[in-house]
């Protein structure tokens, strides 16, 4: 009887207990969740967005109906996508913290060698490593005295070879830049550029591309339930051939440094990316810090170079100003110094208006919410996968109210905007914890890049191009432009 009496008693008190629990739990009950479109079963928002030719555009309409703080779902994962300046201060400043981690992928996983890395590894103290030892390794003042040499080196290079070509010949901008900064960071990082060599019959080039897109994700990330999916097409063994290939080579890069004979003899500034870091790293650590360079520095950079010029030569007027400037504060001298671009007030606002317009990437690198925090207004849960749309913050009329859509560098005479600034009026290098750690080699890459094209060079459409017409069509998530830019170079005498 007594046990039963105990029992019962037990059953009324967790009752209330659950009781007062529940009516005191915030989240559940009276959660405020961010507006959604209509979704499927299933599939949840996918449909509406893959409707479109670029998501980033899908997303940035879906908002103007549902507002800068919009719930999708990508089957069954919730996503926040945030669409303007002021939501992106509250998630990149306010809170920061609580949406500073990245969602875990099993492709990710696999291609950070266990997110040992710095861009995808979840925040915590080995990321807090990492990054440490990425801005004072490849960041730090001695690299970037290597990098400055080695770019000036190519440069010159490159310049010396255009300049030797035959008249009116035409020049792919995209292959011709894209190869120059490979060459650049490959030899700061490896002490030569491997741009060239075949490893298991791809290009480290064809690797690299490959990898990208192995850490956009899978199927799995979406559909948990259906990894089969990705073992029927055949996508688990692409990732396996894929992880392996940039493995066995980054491994082989490695190896050659430890076993290099002279390797004592060398002086501290002989010494490249890898040989400090030897001592410093494990061997995971260094190839998931050297992949993420390879995929952090290089496109973005050449990217940022290819549309800048585009828009350049699309615009006489602008090419006239710039060059005025660059010519003006260059003088006669055989090469561009680090002293004239600082003085190039123009040219830091025309990539300014560049990275305005053209960011190399649609949405900042998916972050995901750890502990409940409220955004706009809405409740935000654990686990939310947060997608920031730079794309279109960065055209939005609200804020810039002038001719929006247009390269139109000029609008910065007056609007003080930084880079990775309290407003978050543009974000091309994010924001918060996460924001870029490469944005200053990055901006320095592009404005020395382009000072170097158009001091040196007047650049023309090929024949029957109209400079007006040029063609300004783009491909993918990160935005590349879909046909090479190819441009023809004519040498401005310097006398004149
Ligand atoms: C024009 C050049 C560049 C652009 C536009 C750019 C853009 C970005 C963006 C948008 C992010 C995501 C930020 C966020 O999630 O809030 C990022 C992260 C990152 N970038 Fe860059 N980047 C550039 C150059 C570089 C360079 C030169 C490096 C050199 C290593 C670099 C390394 C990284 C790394 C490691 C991260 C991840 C940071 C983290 O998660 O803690 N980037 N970059």
């Amino acid at each position: 009887m007594d046990t039963i009496l105990t029992l019962f008693i037990a059953f009324i008190l967790s009752s209330i207990l659950t009781y007062i629990i529940r009516k005191n739990r915030p989240t559940m009950d009276v959660q405020r969740l961010p507006p959604s479109p209509l979704r499927l079963p299933f599939i949840g928002n996918l449909h509406q967005i893959v409707v479109g030719e670029h998501i980033h555009e899908t997303l940035w309409k879906l908002s103007q109906k549902y507002g800068p703080t919009m719930l999708l779902h990508f089957g069954s994962q919730p996503y926040l996508v945030i669409s303007s300046s002021e939501m992106a201060v509250e998630v990149l400043k306010t809170h920061d913290l609580a949406m500073c981690t990245r969602p875990r992928s099993k492709t990710v996983k696999r291609m950070t060698f266990n997110y040992m890395d710095v861009a995808f590894s979840p925040y915590d103290d080995h990321w807090k490593d990492m990054r440490k030892v990425l801005v004072s390794e490849f960041l730090g003042a001695k690299r970037t005295k290597s990098f400055k040499n080695i770019m000036e080196i190519e440069l010159e290079g490159l310049l010396r070879s255009l300049s030797m070509q035959p008249l009116n010949t035409t020049v792919n901008l995209d292959d011709t830049i894209l190869n120059l900064v490979y060459d650049v960071v490959c030899k700061v990082s490896f002490g030569r550029s491997y741009r060239e060599t075949s490893f298991n019959g791809k290009t480290l080039k064809e690797m690299i591309d490959e990898t990208a897109e192995m850490l956009m994700g899978s199927i799995f990330d979406i559909f948990p339930s259906f990894a089969w999916i990705d073992e029927l097409r055949g996508f688990n063994r692409r990732l396996d051939k894929c992880f392996n290939d940039i493995n066995s080579f980054l491994q082989m890069v490695i190896d050659e440094h430890r076993l290099e004979p002279n390797v004592s003899k060398k002086s501290n500034a002989e010494k490249d990316l890898i040989d400090d870091c030897i001592p410093r790293l494990t061997n995971d650590e260094m190839k998931a810090i050297l992949l993420n360079i390879l995929n952090g520095a290089i496109d973005t950079s050449s990217t940022t170079v290819v549309w800048a010029m585009s828009e350049i030569v699309k615009n006489p007027r602008i090419m006239e100003k710039l060059q005025n400037e660059i010519r003006g504060c260059v003088g006669k001298k055989s090469k561009v110094e680090e002293s004239d671009i600082a003085k190039m007030k123009y040219l830091k606002m025309v990539v300014k208006e560049s990275l305005r317009l053209h960011a190399p990437t649609s949405a900042l690198i998916l972050r995901e919410c750890v502990t409940h925090c409220q955004i706009g207004g809405y409740d935000i849960l654990p686990g939310t996968k947060v997608l920031v749309n730079l794309w279109g913050i960065g055209r939005d009329p609200r804020i810039w109210k002038e001719k929006p859509n247009e390269f139109w560098p000029e609008r910065f005479e007056t609007l003080d905007v930084e880079y990775i600034g309290k407003h978050c009026e543009m974000i091309p290098f994010g924001g918060g914890r996460r924001a870029c750690p490469g944005y200053n080699m990055g901006i320095s890459t592009v404005e020395y890049t382009i000072a170097n094209l158009l001091n040196f060079f007047d650049w023309e459409t090929p024949m029957g191009v109209n400079k007006q017409d040029l063609d300004m069509d783009k491909v993918g998530e990160f935005i590349r432009r879909k046909n090479p830019l190819c441009l023809v170079p004519i040498k401005h005498n310097l006398q004149d």
